[in-house]
């Protein structure tokens, strides 16, 4: 949560705003900008402006103001300590002027060290963590304001720090910036006309040929000419950055959101090439430090995953089980019980797509602890997560910047069926069936969203819903989970989820005349069962909204009916989640909400 950028050259602010654009994914409630415009002056005060909203409305305070600055940091803020204001965005300066800071993550350590500065006579204008973080360093430093004496000045501060953080700081004087890491990602990139700092990678394709990432525990002062680092680790060591920066465009479409649940038929065709052969007779998903056969004698395999990436997970555990014998079970990162699962012949996979959550790390961490193999399944190569297995697959999804999650989900699903298909007897006669499904989705995913799919007269009935439940057995009570969170978060509507099974037992008491129950119900094994419940809402007055791909009887007890393509009952999931991820998307539109950026939201959360 929250991105740095930081930059040293030419125009040095305005690209430094640029980079936060990029990097606004990561937070979106702040912005702000400090700049240094003569680096010989040591008595010039950092320029700085901040802004609540989106760095947009940053770049309209700025209005130009910081054209031909030589060195700036800069903020997207996602709130921990204080409420949104622009007190509280960041940067932060001392009181002198003389330097500014801007940080991600959390200082854990905060009250002991306020009451220190307290009494050394600083005080605070601010509710943040980060503040503090200035006042230190300004006593520490004291008036030699040189590279030497700052890096190790911050090097003190640094080291009475708890918690997590990527820290940036210039200070009047000096044409460099110091930056600090400890879990939270850092990254340093450069070409011949600059260096930057960023959060991540992605906003230096196109302007920096060559990134070096930051470890935890790593200090440096970073400045055009070179880079002095304090590591206890490896010598920070740059590779070529090549690519373009594909920017966030929705092209046609009104948002992103709407173009990413688009862009399926391709990300999936992009998640499978190369993994199931042309004849449809085999699949393998490659990239494992464990081969297929020390994979299937495992003990035990553990996913870890948050949020949408979690369903998936839950997902794909029935894909494995299914398919294979190995002992497999999804937990929520945050929740892992490493004790009893973790430990040797064991292999804990992190899902995700940002590659970047911090409890999916620490799951990640605690699993490597424990003595077990670690892997991921991610989308952004080269993030923390990828680089901290080393091994894993690649969702291939493409960049997804909506922050509510569609294509990746429907990726993670298909990666994990891959791995369920590599952990499967060759002889599995079921095999050769999903193969062959897997290879035609993509088409069936197209000929679908080019299809009249009309939500219109179902989103009139939702739009003013207090609840909507949603319900699904078997492998689609895990879209019933990932249909709800997706509309719950971008409609702001709660929104529940159970297994159909679990509908007596509870969630029932929620009906009363028009309760929506959106009911998933394909033609396959759970049916029946599904239609026991349909009957069981709409004789309480519920407005069902059946998703099916059969025609059946009971749709004359339903408000509305979503229909579905025909599909192998085992792959049902990939086309019940279409149109319930749109239906999400249509009911935000219809509210009027910041569809692809939702409130108090990041796309990728790296504190815990
Ligand atoms: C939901 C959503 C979140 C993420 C979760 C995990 O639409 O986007 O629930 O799925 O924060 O993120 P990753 O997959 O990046 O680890």
């Amino acid at each position: 949560m929250c991105g740095i950028f930081g930059t040293i050259g030419d125009d040095a602010a305005m690209r430094t705003l640029e980079g936060l654009r990029r990097l606004e994914y990561r937070g979106y409630d702040s912005a702000g900008l400090a700049a240094l415009f003569d680096t010989s002056d040591k008595d010039a005060r950092v320029e700085t402006e901040r802004a609540v909203g989106y760095v947009s409305d940053l770049a309209t305070k700025v209005n130009g103001r910081f054209k031909d600055s030589a060195i700036a940091i800069g903020h997207t803020r996602w709130a921990t300590h204080g409420g949104v204001t622009e007190v509280n965005a960041h940067p932060h300066s001392s009181s002198d002027g003389l330097m500014s800071v801007v940080h991600n993550g959390i200082i854990e350590n905060t009250s002991e060290l306020l009451s220190e500065i307290g009494t050394s006579g600083y005080s605070m204008t601010s509710e943040t963590d980060t503040e503090l973080i200035v006042h230190l360093l300004h006593q520490a430093l004291g008036d030699q304001r040189t590279p030497k004496a700052a890096l190790e000045a911050f090097q003190s501060v640094i080291a009475r720090l708890e918690g997590a953080w990527a820290i940036a700081v210039i200070i009047s004087g000096m044409n460099g910036i110091l930056i600090a890491k400890n879990g939270a990602p850092l990254v340093i990139g450069r070409s011949d006309s600059w260096v930057s700092v960023s959060s991540d990678p992605l906003p230096l394709y196109g302007s920096c040929s060559e990134v070096a990432y930051l470890d935890d525990g790593d200090i440096a002062y970073v400045s055009r000419e070179n880079i002095d680092v304090i590591s206890e680790s490896a010598e920070l060591s740059f590779a070529p950055h090549q690519g373009d920066y594909s920017p966030e465009d929705p092209g046609v479409f009104a948002h992103m959101m709407l173009k990413e649940i688009h862009d399926q038929p391709t990300a999936f065709q992009n998640a499978i090439a190369g993994r199931v052969s042309a004849d449809g007779k085999n699949a393998m998903l490659s990239g494992f430090e464990l081969d297929s056969n020390d994979l299937r004698n495992l003990d035990r395999i553990n996913l870890v995953a948050c949020g949408t990436a979690f369903f998936a997970a839950k997902l794909g555990v029935r894909y494995i089980r299914s398919l294979s014998k190995v002992p497999v079970e999804a937990y929520l990162s945050s929740e892992f019980p490493v004790e009893s699962v973790g430990g040797k012949n064991t292999l804990t996979i992190a899902v995700t797509q940002s590659g970047e959550t911090k409890d999916t790390l620490d799951a990640l961490t605690r699993a490597k602890v424990a003595g077990g193999h670690i892997s991921s399944i991610c989308n952004v190569i080269d993030s923390t997560i990828a680089r901290f297995t080393g091994n894993g697959a690649y969702l291939y999804a493409g960049p997804e910047y909506s922050v509510a999650s569609t294509k990746a989900f429907t990726n993670m699903s298909a990666v994990l069926m891959l791995l369920a298909l590599t952990l499967s007897d060759t002889n599995n006669p079921e095999r050769a069936r999903v193969i062959r499904g897997l290879r035609e989705m993509p088409q069936r995913m197209s000929n679908y969203l080019h299809s009249e799919i009309d939500l219109d007269s179902i989103v009139d009935l939702l739009v003013d819903s207090k609840t909507v439940l949603f319900i699904g057995r078997g492998p689609n009570s895990h879209i019933a989970s990932e249909a709800a969170l997706k509309m719950m978060e971008i409609a702001y509507i709660p929104c529940i989820a159970y297994p159909g099974g679990e509908l007596k037992h509870g969630p029932i008491a929620l009906i009363e005349e028009g309760t929506p129950v959106i009911a998933i119900a394909p033609d396959d094994s759970h049916y029946p069962k599904m239609e026991a419940n349909i009957r069981e809402c709409a004789s309480r007055g519920a407005n069902v909204i059946l998703l099916t791909n059969k025609e059946t009887p009971i749709e004359d007890y339903c408000a509305r009916v979503i229909r579905t393509p025909i599909t192998d009952p085992f792959l049902s999931p990939f086309m019940s989640i279409m149109p319930l991820h749109l239906l999400a998307y249509r009911l935000a539109v219809r509210l009027d909400r910041n569809v692809d950026r939702p409130r108090n939201l990041a796309k990728s959360v790296t504190v815990v």
